[in-house]
């Protein structure tokens, strides 16, 4: 997983591509480099950040390539771009070329020498291996025998072309007046234009100063529309916040009234399925694991839930049963293996993403777009948050169509659902409040987040908030299930985070509040009761709302509390070690 972009027009290619590799970092940042051509190819790629790059060379035509390892170690000579044997040719690569090792093996035996470790440098020398003096003629041989996923984006010496394709990971294309752009996603370019053409699978394109030409892989020409995207440049950058993280916290009341009012406006709702199978990994899991609740309750549907990597070790079950497939990238590799084979069992399938013509969409029967905006924090806020709400918004829908419930307690519901950017809104009120609590949670060793039924996945999400971007060890338990085993982890001082909502858990939860106090541990209530106080060591007070929606307030006042402990120990909270935005490897 990587992120490439690419440019040709009148300004910098040194800075235009800098620029768009920076807003691209969260995608992989082990590596990073750029190759320009101004009557030469120059080529600059080094281990480490965007910032470690020292460009003294510049022209107008270029490409650049921020990099996270899959085939060979983080490395100088394992970044991006590779050149062929000649270099006169460069390429930048996102994806895993399957097929490389026997291509490797051809072309070694024709006498070409290799670099690096990874598979994607036998693109470069494949494309000189076809060069006959026409670079694009060149560029659509070599890539015919290619297999596996790719976006790539090649350039020549002599050419003032960027020849690029797309099969299994994002490209897109900025239109702009005497210049083009290339990326893996759009905030890498929306400073210098909103007009985009998002590729399919297995589509060319040929950007040139004055043209954008889209081909399919066999080269017959083909017509693309001009999509124009509302995002500004702002939504992309941090706008005066620390981090994008608290940035997306903060725009989470927008992401849910954008999606609601876009869910609203939609008409085609209508399938007929006797259960329902949700996969997805990490957050968007969890995101799952709140919409079987609610599913459940409110369309009492039966919702069984996989993490995508283990659905696909499934035995091939064929059920009435309709697929939902949540991922907020749309290019998580396991999520869309599942869809796949979902599809070929023959389930209807359901996608439920952030991003536009994201790779999912081509596998699922219908998509339902989460409107969170660009989210550049590595750690899912606000796509969560908006992938929960799709989710309680398809259970009232699918429970009025199916007569489950009346009129009457549809539009109840829709009210309700209606005030929860209101709700989250005034929990942001309480930032100052966690900021203070995150002292003490920072000197802390393990972190347990407790919580009963529909809170159950949220106590699990506060929990992988607070690990991936602290790195302070944090287990999210049922809190039925403490005395069954975690309960002899818990001693004097720990912190025990307890959700306690006033619905049917509430007295049930005071017991395990009153279980891990007795034990010594530290303990901070989650709840909109005030009686809470006296069974606790400290409050975090949310506002009040149906008990059923107590998943929103407490899921912001967890990320609120993730990230505050995280900034007081001083992590690299964007871009935490070892993880990247979306997972395009199995
Ligand atoms: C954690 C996080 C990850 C993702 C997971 C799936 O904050 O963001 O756990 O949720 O990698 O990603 P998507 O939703 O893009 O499929």
């Amino acid at each position: 997983m990587c992120g490439i972009v690419g440019y040709v027009g009148f300004r910098s290619a040194r800075e235009v591509l800098i620029r768009s590799l920076k807003r691209l970092e969260y995608r992989g940042y082990d590596s990073a480099g750029i190759a320009i051509v101004n009557g030469q190819l120059n080529v600059e790629k080094k281990k480490g950040y965007i910032s470690n790059l020292k460009v003294d060379f510049d022209g107008t035509i270029g490409i650049g390539h921020t990099r996270w390892a899959t085939h060979g170690n983080p490395e100088d000579r394992n970044a991006h771009p590779f050149v062929d044997c000649r270099g006169e040719i460069a390429i930048v690569h996102n994806g895993i070329i399957e097929n490389y090792a026997r291509l490797k093996g051809e072309l070694i035996s024709r006498g070409h020498e290799f670099k690096s470790d990874t598979d994607s440098e036998v693109i470069a020398h494949l494309i000189e291996e076809h060069y006959k003096g026409d670079f694009k003629e060149a560029f659509f041989k070599a890539i015919k025998n290619l297999e596996g996923s790719f976006a790539i984006a090649a350039i020549h010496k002599k050419e003032r072309r960027i020849m690029a394709v797309k099969k299994e990971s994002p490209l897109v294309v900025g239109i702009g007046d005497h210049e083009n752009f290339l990326a893996s996603d759009i905030p890498a370019f929306l400073e210098y234009t909103n007009r985009v053409i998002v590729l399919k699978d297995g589509e060319v394109c040929e950007l040139t100063d004055d043209f954008a030409r889209f081909y399919t892989m066999e080269g017959k020409s083909i017509r693309k529309r001009v999509e124009y995207v509302n995002w500004s440049v702002e939504d992309a950058e941090k706008s005066g916040y620390e981090h994008f993280m608290l940035k997306e916290i903060f725009e989470q009341p927008k992401a849910l009234y954008d999606t609601l009012t876009s869910l609203e406006s939609r008409n085609e709702w209508q399938v007929d399925f006797g259960r329902i199978t949700m996969v997805a990994c990490g957050t968007s899991y969890h995101a799952a694991l709140v919409g079987k609740y609610v599913i459940e309750e409110i369309l009492q549907v039966p919702v069984d839930v996989y993490y995508a990597s283990e659905y696909r070790h499934r035995p091939e079950i064929v059920e009435d049963s309709m697929g939902i497939f949540i991922t907020q990238s749309g290019e998580t590799a396991d999520t869309i293996a599942a869809a796949k084979k979902a599809k070929e069992l023959g389930y209807f399938t359901l996608g439920i993403t952030n991003v536009v013509g994201s790779s999912i969409t081509n596998y699922v029967d219908r998509v339902l777009y989460t409107s969170a905006g660009p989210e550049i924090g590595v750690a899912a806020t606000k796509t969560f948050i908006t992938q929960i709400l799709t989710l309680y918004y398809f259970a009232i829908k699918m429970a009025r169509i199916r007569g489950r419930i009346s009129t009457r307690k549809y539009h109840v519901l829709r009210e309700n659902l209606r005030r929860v950017p209101h709700d989250v809104e005034r929990t942001l009120k309480m930032n100052e409040r966690i900021m203070k609590e995150s002292e003490k949670i920072s000197r802390a060793r393990d972190v347990f987040f407790i919580a009963r039924g529909v809170n159950y996945p949220i106590a699990l999400e506060g929990a992988l908030k607070m690990k991936e971007i602290s790195y302070i060890h944090a287990e999210g338990y049922p809190a039925g299930e403490l005395k069954h085993g975690p309960l002899a982890l818990i001693s004097q001082g720990v912190p025990v985070i307890a959700l306690v909502p006033e619905d049917k858990t509430y007295s049930k939860m005071l017991s395990n509040v009153k279980e891990v106090s007795a034990r010594g541990a530290y303990v901070v209530g989650v709840s909109p009761s005030k009686d809470v106080e006296k069974y606790v060591d400290t409050l975090l007070k949310v506002p009040e709302t149906d008990p059923l929606l107590s998943p929103f307030v407490n899921v912001v006042t967890l990320q609120l509390l993730a990230y505050h402990t995280a900034r007081i120990l001083g992590r690299e909270i964007d871009k935490p070690r070892n993880l990247a935005k979306s997972v395009t490897v199995e």
